[in-house]
């Protein structure tokens, strides 16, 4: 933040905008204020955030009574990738283009949603050289859960012999990096998605079909017909007990999220008559180790060409807040980009 010897500069606290909630009682307020790096939380690493987005997650920290957020007052943002600006880590240097996502960011540790950040390095991933920091906002944590599915679904057993593979919530952000990755990893994809409009989005990001959020005839059968090599869900709920009752024999579901809901009503027929597996994927959590070598491997896994399309909107701070009501309210196709230093 300052140049070396610049000692006039030395005493000067550094400026910047920030997103902050902060709680009064049960009222949770946004505002844009100015903070100072003493403000930031301690950490390894000071990183200039040159993007962040926004996530269903980021969402749900600005409702009352979320169970989420666990520090106030807080800076949302649970990503952001950006630029070293001091580190205290010989793992990274000023100036490296580096990635963090996950953990306590953005819920416990001030997040992406402000133009600089303070990281432990132990959260911290390099960014490979083939991937800007663009790139890795929009792919972000969306893509970084629907490329773990993929591999947790390749380490079940599943290949593109199975038959097609179902993607829920397909025009989110974790559903439209699904469709992506698994086409250009040569699957057969089946999109679903409640909106009608986005339908050739989804096939021009390698979509077969699409079909509505309703992708079975509730026959009243407890085992469904077998339609489904795999299926990535981030929707959850129904949409996770339909995926379940009709993956073919041997199959396996990867759930990520509960945007239709947070209960699953099945039953045990799935798991002991078909042999089908429920894959529970978490990426708050991922090892540092994994996170870096999935990082390291996206830029072949993912279909960069597409990075482009995958973009709603980019927006300043000032933008958040009605953003962030939208991606509630499931009106959003991919991922918005928020830039914090505009
Ligand atoms: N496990 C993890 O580590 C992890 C990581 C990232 C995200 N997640 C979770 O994954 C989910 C998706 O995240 P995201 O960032 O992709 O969110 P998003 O961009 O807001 O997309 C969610 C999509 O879910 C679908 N949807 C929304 N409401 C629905 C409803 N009532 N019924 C059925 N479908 C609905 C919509 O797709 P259509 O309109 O196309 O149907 C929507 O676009 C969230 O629950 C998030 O918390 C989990």
């Amino acid at each position: 933040m300052q140049e070396e010897g610049d000692d006039a500069l030395y005493s000067e606290p550094v400026r910047f905008p920030a997103y902050v909630l902060s709680k009064a009682g049960a009222v949770i307020r946004p505002a844009v204020v100015q903070l100072e790096d003493s403000n930031l939380p301690a950490g390894d690493v000071l990183v200039r955030v040159d993007w962040s987005a926004i996530n269903f997650k980021d969402a749900m920290v600005t409702r009352p009574g979320n169970r989420v957020a666990r520090a106030f007052p807080l800076v949302p943002g649970v990503e952001l990738a950006g630029t070293v600006e001091e580190s205290s880590s010989p793992e990274f240097v000023p100036g490296q283009r580096v990635l963090a996502q996950g953990y306590d960011l953005g819920v416990a540790h001030h997040g992406g949603f402000a133009a600089y950040a303070r990281v432990p390095a132990e959260w911290v991933v390099p960014l490979p050289d083939a991937l800007s920091c663009r790139h890795a906002a929009i792919i972000g944590l969306a893509g970084f859960t629907a490329l773990l599915s993929l591999r947790r679904l390749v380490q079940h057993g599943t290949t593109s012999e199975d038959g097609p593979m179902l993607v829920t919530g397909a025009s989110g952000g974790v559903g439209s990096a699904a469709v992506a990755l698994l086409s250009k990893a040569g699957f057969e994809v089946v999109a679903s998605s409640g909106k009608t409009a986005e339908h050739e989005y989804l096939e021009s990001l390698g979509a077969t079909r699409v079909v509505g959020r309703q992708f079975t005839e509730d026959d009243g059968r407890t085992l469904g017909p077998q339609l489904w090599g795999g299926v990535v869900d981030c929707v959850g709920g129904t949409a996770l007990a339909e995926a379940l009752r009709t993956v073919r024999y041997g199959g396996a579901v990867a759930a990520s999220g509960l945007t239709g809901g947070n209960d699953l009503a099945t039953t045990i027929y799935p798991f002991i008559v078909r042999g089908v597996a429920l894959l529970g994927i978490d990426t708050v959590a991922t090892p540092i180790a994994e996170r870096r070598a999935l990082w390291a491997d996206m830029a072949d896994a993912f279909p960069l060409e597409h990075c482009e399309e995958m973009v709603n909107e980019e927006i300043g701070l000032d933008g958040l807040t009605a953003a962030l009501d939208r991606v509630l309210d499931a009106a959003v196709r991919g991922r918005i980009l928020v830039a914090p230093g505009r």
